[in-house]
């Protein structure tokens, strides 16, 4: 059976190994310690990681702006999939929202990654083709 606890920093390093091996994330500037510490400490308690006799199998970040929740970098080991594990995952990014007051939540994901749209269908998220994301650089850096 898996256990899961709030994620801290000293998970940095394998969490970012876990993002790295697995196709369809994408890790950016943003995901840098200094920028992973920085969302923690702004989102405290609200992103998790999942573990099996040791061994960290899991992890979710989400956060909020005050009014909307997000949630990234949802992403469970090949192996131990299919055991509920991202489930309890969101379950407890859900729950932590709303326990700020927060009801609703979203995410993004490449539209290539066609099996993670069916795993957020399958869970009763819902689709947006009622609005295009629009993002700015300042910084002109590609990879912010
Ligand atoms: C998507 C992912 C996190 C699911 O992890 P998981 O631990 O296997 O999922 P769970 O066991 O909690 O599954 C929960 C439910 O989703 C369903 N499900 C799981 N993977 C699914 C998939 N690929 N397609 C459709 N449904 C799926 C399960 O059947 C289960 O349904 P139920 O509650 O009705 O029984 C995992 O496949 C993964 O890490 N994928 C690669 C990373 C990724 O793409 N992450 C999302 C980026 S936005």
């Amino acid at each position: 059976m898996f256990s899961i606890r709030a994620m801290t920093l000293d998970d940095y390093d394998t969490v970012i190994e876990l993002m790295r091996a697995t196709p369809g994330i994408s890790l950016r500037d943003a995901d840098s310690r200094e920028s992973t510490a920085r969302y923690l400490a702004r989102n405290p308690g609200m992103s998790f990681v999942a573990e099996i006799g040791g061994v960290l199998c899991g992890c979710v970040m989400s956060g909020h702006d005050g009014r909307r929740g997000y949630l990234q970098h949802l992403l469970v080991l090949s192996e131990y999939r299919r055991q509920g594990i991202a489930k309890a995952l969101v379950g407890r990014c859900l729950t932590s929202l709303e326990a700020v007051g927060i009801h609703k939540c979203h995410l993004d994901v490449f539209k290539t990654n066609l099996a993670a749209a069916r795993y957020w269908q399958s869970q009763g998220w819902q689709l947006r083709a009622d609005i295009d994301r629009y993002s700015f650089t300042r910084s002109g850096n590609d990879n912010a």
